[in-house]
């Protein structure tokens, strides 16, 4: 039985969450870093074994119900369960030049491009949790993060970006709805917004680097037992839906 704790981390190839794959093997997790091209997972992968880091790579793509089944077989005969997930693959297809929010309006929008903006930043989750929380249940204190957006804040819904906006906003509320069933288990859950960080889909103009907004990321999934489930977070502290 493996010692240290076990987290999987998706979309771990770059950006946000290669960082918080590192930061959570340098806290003593074994790592499995999902990615959707085995070339780039692989290399990542590689890239923190070298830095001394304990991490595997596995190949899947999250909006592909056989791959999420595949992982969680893979994990419960390698590992027999789960303490750490970390729901961080995103995408964000709409054309996100932020000085240019019209380019991106409720009223033009193609409703596929919506569908596979929720297929991977809403479905997959739910889907990942539904595979996983067995052997989450296995861990003394399983911890679920959901990488949200202040962009999903309905209390600060502006215009544009609607199908970006709205997969974040369905996350929390996938947030919500598992922390309620969760009630009364060692199992936490919570969505954490990064900020806005300098990656491919922040773009150079963020004000973060990767490595900050992950911060946020690794405290939500290294959380005591008598932390906080069912909320938003951004850099440990609440925020609103
Ligand atoms: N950057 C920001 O300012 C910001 C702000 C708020 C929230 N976030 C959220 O933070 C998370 C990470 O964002 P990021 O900035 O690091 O983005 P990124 O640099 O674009 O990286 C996204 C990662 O997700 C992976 N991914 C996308 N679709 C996938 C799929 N179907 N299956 C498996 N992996 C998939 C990508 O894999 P490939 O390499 O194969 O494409 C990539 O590794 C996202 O959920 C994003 O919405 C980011």
């Amino acid at each position: 039985m493996l010692a240290q704790k076990l987290a999987v981390v998706t979309g771990a190839a770059r950006g946000i969450g290669l960082a918080v794959a590192r930061d959570l093997a340098a806290s003593g997790c074994v790592v499995l870093m999902v990615g959707r091209s085995a070339e780039t997972i692989d290399h990542a992968a590689r890239q923190l074994r070298d830095g001394g880091a304990d991490v595997l790579p596995h190949v899947a793509d999250v909006t592909d119900a056989s791959a999420v089944a595949a992982l969680a077989a893979r994990l419960r005969r390698e590992f027999g369960r789960t303490d750490i997930l970390v729901n961080n693959a995103g995408v964000f297809l709409e054309p996100h030049d932020f000085a240019l929010p019209k380019a991106a309006s409720v009223f033009t929008v193609d409703p596929e491009l919506v569908a596979a903006t929720y297929a991977c930043n809403a479905l997959a989750p739910l889907r990942l949790i539904q595979a996983l929380v067995p052997l989450l249940r296995e861990s003394a204190g399983g911890r679920i993060v959901n990488v949200s957006s202040g962009m999903g804040q309905l209390t600060r819904m502006d215009g544009s970006w609607p199908g970006y906006r709205m997969s974040k906003a369905a996350l929390n509320a996938l947030t919500r709805l598992t922390a309620k069933e969760l009630e009364g288990s060692a199992l936490k859950i919570n969505a954490v917004c990064p900020g806005w960080c300098r990656t491919d889909m922040g773009g150079p103009d963020a004000v973060r680097t990767a490595d900050e907004g992950a911060r946020g990321i690794v405290w939500a999934a290294l959380l005591p037992d008598d932390g906080p489930s069912g909320g938003f977070f951004r850099d440990g502290q609440p925020i609103d839906w």
